[in-house]
């Protein structure tokens, strides 16, 4: 967490900047209150675990070592490479990393042979808080901490944890047969909003693509980074695949009747509202996913989905061919046993993250491909 001085020195940049440019679009300020780089929210190295959200990775190692085993087959898929890139975007302080690379180093040894893991990370903070936590990893050739996806993924994965839903939205509502943008204003210590037309073209072709007319009054986010995100990935894999693991919604759903103000959060100390002016940098902010447009934007750039399930559905079938065996440390008791066990309960409850969180697979050059996780819909 920061100082209470770093959320006042953020405002001050942001009010300099909206008196000397006039009001920021919602998504440039989001921009700066998540990735400012020294004051923005996830730019400061993660100082306590869970302060204010926890993610899959936060409960327990089997969300990696599950991901590994999908990872594996993917691997098989594409006929064993001698050199398969498993690019981890977002990847925060190297944890899923860990899981991932220390499963498949003691488990699946073949694959782990064949790894090339890049873990990417904006933050220089968490990349240096991942070096030190992958180092054994680095030192084996097996993985490097890059501040970028790499420019050529000749075969292999790119995926993501809670990447899309932390990038910048533009907010935008729907009055008198039209939509406006939202901008954020003020001055003297006080943030405003401010309805005015549109900052960009790619808004109206947002919704248009997606055949998404809003209801008048309506508000919602228009993830324009997110799409621009997915093209550029897309086109940087040549062979492989396109994982996503996220919380979020087809365009249909998202923008539905139950979704009138939007998905936008802010979260603090675990409390989620609508206060996106309370602190900026100190506390994160989210929007739902919209999973129509990561595969309008990704088939952009080559890619074809293989399928969108739950995180439930793709847990489950990932485990259930050795009875979530991978669950256990080796000689585990049976008090842990019974410990592990709840907490995979956490991440494959339909109620909880199970149902909450979506995966979704795309791939190139791989049309044929079979995968276990996808089990649920084929
Ligand atoms: C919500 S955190 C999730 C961290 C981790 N994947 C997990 O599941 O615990 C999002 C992470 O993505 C990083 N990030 C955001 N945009 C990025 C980008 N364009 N490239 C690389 N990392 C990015 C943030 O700095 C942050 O560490």
């Amino acid at each position: 967490m920061s100082s209470p001085s770093s959320a006042s020195s953020l405002s001050a940049l942001l009010f300099d900047r909206i008196r000397r440019q006039g009001p920021l679009t919602f998504a440039d300020y989001m921009r700066e209150c998540l990735y400012h780089p020294q004051l923005g929210y996830y730019s400061r190295a993660e100082a306590r675990r869970f302060a204010d959200y926890y993610t899959s990775v936060d409960v327990h190692p089997v969300f990696g070592r599950l991901l590994a085993r999908q990872f594996a087959e993917m691997w098989e898929q594409l006929s064993r490479p001698a050199e398969f890139r498993l690019v981890e975007a977002g990847a925060g302080v190297g944890r899923l990393a860990g899981h991932v690379l220390d499963f498949a180093e003691a488990r699946l040894p073949e694959l782990y042979a064949a790894l090339k893991y890049v873990a990417v990370e904006r933050s220089s903070g968490r990349r240096a808080q991942s070096a030190g936590r992958l180092a054994r990893h680095i030192a084996a050739g097996r993985c490097e901490v890059l501040l970028e996806v790499p420019a050529r993924i000749s075969t292999g994965c790119l995926f993501s944890n809670e990447l899309l839903d932390a990038l910048p939205v533009h907010r935008v509502v729907q009055r008198g047969g039209a939509l406006q943008e939202l901008f954020v204003g003020g001055a003297k210590g006080k943030f405003e909003e401010i309805l005015a037309p549109l900052s960009t073209c790619a808004i109206t072709d947002y919704f248009a693509a997606q055949g998404i007319l809003l209801q008048e009054g309506q508000q919602a986010e228009a993830g324009l980074e997110a799409c621009d995100w997915i093209t550029e990935i897309a086109r940087r894999i040549e062979r492989g695949f396109l994982l996503t693991v996220d919380y979020g919604l087809p365009a249909a759903e998202l923008f539905d009747a139950y979704h009138l103000r939007g998905t936008l959060l802010a979260y603090r100390g675990h409390r989620a509202d609508e206060d996106y002016y309370g602190a900026p940098g100190e506390q994160d902010l989210t929007a739902h996913v919209n999973f129509t447009a990561l595969e309008q934007w990704g088939a952009r750039g080559g890619l074809e989905p293989l399928g969108t399930v739950s995180q439930t559905e793709f847990l489950m079938a990932l485990g259930k061919g050795n009875e979530f065996e991978d669950l256990y440390e080796p000689g585990a008791g049976e008090a842990e046993r019974v410990r592990a066990r709840l907490l995979l309960k956490t991440l494959i409850f339909p109620e909880g993250m199970g149902g909450r969180f979506r995966v979704l697979i795309q791939q190139k050059g791989v049309p044929g491909a079979r995968l276990t996780g996808l089990a649920g819909i084929v």
